[in-house]
């Protein structure tokens, strides 16, 4: 008994995050709510849960927070590259890596942890991807997108007048991750949109997430 108590006061201490979770209920009304209740075309055909798609307490890797994704493997992007750039992005790291893993098409949308076989979708390709033919899916040849898994150094900033040193937002929204680097997550937010024209935007307007880290 007393360990049956134990074990739920541990479960409940790994779900209290989530409990007090970020965007709730804006995630629900999204393309990212994923399950049978989603408004999407994609969404599956009988997962009722909402976050397993992406969290989860059980099985989950250390990738992310709780992380319950299959990742996708780094090492086959083409990063944005211009004569004009000063720094290098790298390969796909952090949160930029955790979105791709549903973004560059080459991983199911229902492969997570701890359901052999993953959560059946419909909307998908035949082999559980996001079409090709959808915008949302990005590919691997990221040479046309904004710089992700960037380093955003001061060294960076001083080599050229349109970066902003330090960036910084009172509203703390949008910047760079805890390692430094610019990613996805820097204009996006995966649980909701701040605005009414951009998909999951950190902010009301668009120029507000640019300011952050430009001066133009
Ligand atoms: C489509 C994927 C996706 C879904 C679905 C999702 N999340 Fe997340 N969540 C993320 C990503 C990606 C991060 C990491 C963000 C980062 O590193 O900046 C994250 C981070 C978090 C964090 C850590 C704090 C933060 O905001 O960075 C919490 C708490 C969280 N999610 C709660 C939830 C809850 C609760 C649900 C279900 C209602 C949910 N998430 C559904 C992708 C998702
Ligand atoms: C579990 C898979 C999964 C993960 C992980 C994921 N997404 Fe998505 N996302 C989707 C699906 C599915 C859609 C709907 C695509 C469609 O209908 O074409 C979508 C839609 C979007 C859209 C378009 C929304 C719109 O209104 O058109 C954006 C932007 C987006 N995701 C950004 C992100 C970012 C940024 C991350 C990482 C922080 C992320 N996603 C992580 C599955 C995922
Ligand atoms: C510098 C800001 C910025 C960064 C960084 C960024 N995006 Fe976006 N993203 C945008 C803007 C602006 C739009 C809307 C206009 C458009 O579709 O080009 C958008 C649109 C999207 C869409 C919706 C496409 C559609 O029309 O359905 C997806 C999906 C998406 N982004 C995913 C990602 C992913 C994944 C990453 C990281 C690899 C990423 N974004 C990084 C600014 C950004
Ligand atoms: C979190 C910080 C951050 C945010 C937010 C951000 N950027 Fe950037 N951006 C950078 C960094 C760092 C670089 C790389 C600069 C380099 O290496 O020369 C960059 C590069 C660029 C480049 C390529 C410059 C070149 O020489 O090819 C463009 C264009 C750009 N950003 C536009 C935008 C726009 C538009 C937005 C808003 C939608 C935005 N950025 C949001 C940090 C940011």
């Amino acid at each position: 008994m007393k360990h049956r108590l134990v074990f739920f006061l541990l479960v409940l201490m790994a779900c209290l995050p989530f409990l007090m979770g970020a965007g709730k209920s804006s995630i629900v009304n999204s393309p990212h709510n994923l399950s049978v209740s989603g408004m999407g075309e994609i969404k599956s055909l009988k997962e009722t849960r909402i976050c397993i798609f992406c969290h989860s307490s059980h099985n989950a890797s250390t990738e992310g927070p709780l992380w319950n994704h299959v990742t996708t493997n780094p090492g086959k992007f083409k990063a944005y590259e211009r004569s004009t750039m000063k720094g290098l992005p790298e390969q796909p790291n952090g949160a930029t890596k955790l979105c791709l893993s549903c973004h560059d098409g080459t991983v199911a949308v229902g492969a997570v942890h701890g359901i052999p076989g993953g959560i059946r979708m419909q909307g998908v390709g035949a082999d559980g991807t996001i079409p090709p033919d959808r915008r949302s899916n990005r590919g691997t040849d990221l040479s046309g997108t904004h710089p992700v898994s960037i380093k955003f150094k001061q060294e960076l900033a001083l080599q050229k007048s349109s970066l902003r040193w330090p960036p910084s937002d009172p509203q703390n929204e949008v910047g760079v991750d805890a390692d430094g680097f610019v990613q996805c997550t820097s204009c996006h937010d995966a649980h909701g949109s701040r605005s009414k024209t951009l998909p999951f935007w950190n902010k009301e307007t668009f120029g507000q997430v640019c300011q952050v880290c430009h001066a133009y």
